[in-house]
């Protein structure tokens, strides 16, 4: 590492740490810029833009990781492109060529590299992406203007403890509606979860668990990731539906349990009052990982899956098939990993 970095790696947690570089683009006039890197973390907007008053933005989060041979590399990025085309087209804003958006992130994380941690100590590089739309407003319509900016900072993991499970409560509130903007990443959705998290965490849970906004009986997001069970029959399930953000980290576990574990996979409605069939569960996401569930608070009960301490041996192996593919320590599918070379 070329710099003096003062980081404990250990003791990341999931804060904001300014880093070196960032990328900016910005669209007007019906196409983006070139875009380039700058050092300046500051925005400057007019008052009137849309990101602020109505919420027309939307973001993505993906990681970066250091292989044992000291190179760094990503985790499908292409998924996160296409995630965030798919909240553009929902808020009418333009979107980013899947190239500009890779390209993009390989460029800011070669561009901090030395704040990748080293293979080994669980800290990966999160990378942040959004767009926002800017420019003079006030009636409510979409942007004439936009900004993309890809930033990065150093993170541990986003529940404390890492892989020791934690307990979950269920929300009387949604995060979204029927057939609003559940399944795009979009800062309104996460407006919305503050309440209910502060809750739960006032009450010692690590975050809450939404249900389905249309009937309230079947599990849908674990706080910001997905969530997933493995039946005492051994197949990995989890749940479908509109409003649930399409976590890549969920899909590739679907991948895994089924191509690399032979489990049966089944992505179905999961009612909440049937929790009992489940004998491990866990949350998936980016930030999450995957984070055991101790237990669910549901009418006043705590249901406990494997245990509140210890993690589910299930849990355990798609845990390390995972993380190995992503640190390359285990061979990934074709096309899932982008490796950064000095010259790419
Ligand atoms: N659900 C929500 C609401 C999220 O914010 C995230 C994080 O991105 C996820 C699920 C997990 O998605 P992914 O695995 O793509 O990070
Ligand atoms: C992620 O897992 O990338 C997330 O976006 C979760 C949260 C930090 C919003």
């Amino acid at each position: 590492m070329g710099k003096n970095i003062n980081i404990d790696w250990n003791e990341l947690g999931f804060d904001y740490i300014k880093t070196d570089f960032r990328y900016i683009s910005v669209w007007k006039d019906g196409s983006w810029d070139d875009g380039k890197l700058v050092e300046d973390n500051m925005l400057t907007i007019s008052e009137g833009s849309p990101a602020l008053h109505y919420g027309q933005q939307c973001f993505e989060g993906l990681k970066c990781y250091r292989r044992k041979d000291g190179k760094i590399q990503l985790f499908r990025p292409d998924q996160n492109a296409k995630r965030l085309n798919n909240s553009c087209r929902r808020l009418l804003m333009p979107e980013i060529p899947e190239e500009k958006f890779i390209s993009a992130c390989v460029q800011v994380a070669k561009a901090n590299e030395e704040y990748v941690a080293p293979h080994g100590t669980g800290a990966t590089l999160y990378i942040r992406p959004f767009i926002i739309g800017v420019g003079d407003n006030i009636g409510v319509k979409p942007a004439e203007e936009y900004i993309f900016c890809v930033f990065c900072c150093p993170v541990g993991p986003y529940f404390k403890g890492g892989v020791t499970p934690v307990n979950f409560m269920i929300s009387d509130y949604d995060r979204a509606a029927p057939y609003g903007t559940g399944a795009a990443k979009v800062g309104g959705n996460y407006a919305a979860s503050l309440l209910p998290h502060e809750n739960s965490a006032k009450r010692g849970f690590a975050d809450c668990i939404y249900l389905d906004p249309a009937t309230h009986t079947k599990i849908e997001e674990v706080g910001a990731a997905n969530f997933f069970g493995i039946t005492k029959d051994n197949k990995f399930v989890t749940p479908k539906s509109p409003s649930i953000l399409p976590s890549i980290t969920k899909y590739s576990l679907l991948y895994i349990a089924k191509e690399y574990l032979g489990m049966q996979v089944e992505e179905r409605d999961v009612y909440i009052d049937k929790i009992y069939e489940f004998a491990e569960a866990g949350a998936c996401g980016t930030a999450a990982v995957i984070t055991p569930i101790g237990g669910i608070e549901y009418k006043d009960k705590l249901h406990v899956f494997y245990s509140e301490t210890e993690v589910g041996p299930v849990t355990k192996k798609l845990y390390d098939t995972l993380y190995g593919i992503q640190f390359g320590d285990v061979k990934a599918p074709q096309g899932w990993i982008i490796e950064i070379s000095s010259d790419s």
